[in-house]
C-alpha cells in the first residue's frame, strides 16, 4: 500500500531577487512499512522536502498525498526528528518524552505507561529522571527518538539524526534504528550524508541530483538484517550509490 506519494514537488526559494531553485519537480512512491534513506549533494533541497512532507513547509508546485488524500498541513501522523534533538532544557528526560502525549490529553497514568516502554526500549529508564544537559549528545538523540515514537505516527521523518554523533554511538543507533522500524513497523524517510549509514538502514536508497533537484536514481537494498557498518555484502552497492552521488556533489561545488 503506498503511504506517501510525492508528486511533482517543486520548491524556489529568494535570496534577494535572485530566484533559487531548489528542488525542480521530485516524484516519489513510499510504501507502508518502507525505510527509505534520502542522500544527496549538500543544499540540494532534502532537509526542505522532508519539511514540504511534515506539512512545515508549502510547495510551489505539486502534492504530497498521504493514504491517497493531499496534505496541506502538519499531522501527528507524521513526525519530524531534527539532527539536534531540540528538547525542552527546563523538562525532565520522562516529562520530554512525554510531552506530546500531555498536549493530546492523555491522562497522567496512560502517559507514564507508554513513555516507560520507550524508554526502556531506548535504554534511558534510568535517566527517567535527569535533566537534557545531564545526557550526551546520543542520549539526547535517543530521547527525541522516543519523544517521536510515543505519539505512535505513522511516518518518521528523520532529518541527518546520528550526523553529530561519535561512531560508536551510531553504530549503536544504527542497530536500535533497525530493530525499532522492525517491531513498530513504522514509514521512515531518513536523510543522511553517509553512504554507509543508508545501506545499513535502507531497504530503499533515493538519490537526489544537484539542484534542482529531481530524483536521480533509486536502489533497492534486500541484504539480511541486522545490518552492522562493516557488513562487506553492502560494499557493492555502496560504490554503486557513490557513483552516482558524486558527479551530482562535484556539479554543486561548481
Ligand atoms: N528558508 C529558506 N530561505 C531561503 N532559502 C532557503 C531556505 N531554506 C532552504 N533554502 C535554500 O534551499 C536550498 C536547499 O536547502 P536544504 O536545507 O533543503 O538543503 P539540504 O539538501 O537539506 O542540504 P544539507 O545537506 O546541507 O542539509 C539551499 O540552497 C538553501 O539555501
Ligand atoms: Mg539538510
Amino acid at each position: 500500500m503506498t503511504k506517501l506519494e510525492a508528486k511533482n514537488i517543486v520548491k524556489y526559494f529568494y535570496h534577494d531577487s535572485h530566484k533559487l531553485e531548489a528542488l525542480g519537480g521530485i516524484n516519489l512512491k513510499v510504501e507502508a512499512g518502507d525505510f527509505v534513506c534520502l542522500i544527496g549533494p549538500s543544499g540540494c533541497g532534502k532537509s526542505t522536502f522532508l519539511r514540504i512532507i511534515a506539512g512545515l513547509e508549502k510547495p510551489d508546485e505539486g502534492q504530497i498525498m498521504f493514504d491517497g488524500h493531499p496534505i496541506t498541513e502538519t499531522g501527528p501522523e507524521r513526525i519530524m526528528i531534527f539532527q539536534e534533538g531540540a528538547l525542552f532544557p527546563w523538562l525532565k528526560v520522562q516529562d520530554n518524552v512525554e510531552f506530546g502525549l500531555k498536549m493530546a490529553g492523555i491522562p497522567k497514568n496512560e502517559r507514564a505507561k507508554i513513555s516507560n516502554r520507550f524508554l526502556d526500549m531506548m535504554q534511558l529508564t534510568k535517566f527517567a529522571d535527569s535533566y537534557t544537559y545531564q545526557l550526551s549528545t546520543g542520549m539526547k538523540q535517543r530521547v527525541a527518538i522516543a519523544r517521536a515514537l510515543v505519539m505512535d505516527p505513522d511516518v518518521l521523518l528523520m532529518d541527518e539524526p546520528f550526523a553529530a554523533l561519535d561512531a560508536q554511538t551510531r553504530d549503536l543507533l544504527l542497530v536500535e534504528m533497525q530493530l525499532i522500524w522492525e517491531k513498530t513497523k513504522k514509514t521512515i524517510l531518513f536523510v543522511t550524508h553517509n553512504v554507509t549509514e543508508a545501506t545499513v538502514l535502507g531497504n530503499k536508497i533515493v538519490i537526489f541530483s544537484n539542484r534542482p533537484s529531481i530524483i536521480k536514481k533509486q536502489f533497492e537494498n534486500n541484504s539480511p538484517r541486522p545490518r552492522v557498518t562493516e557488513d562487506e555484502s553492502l560494499l557493492k552497492l555502496q560504490q554503486d550509490i557513490l557513483a552516482e552521488l558524486r558527479p551530482e556533489v562535484k556539479k554543486s561545488r561548481g
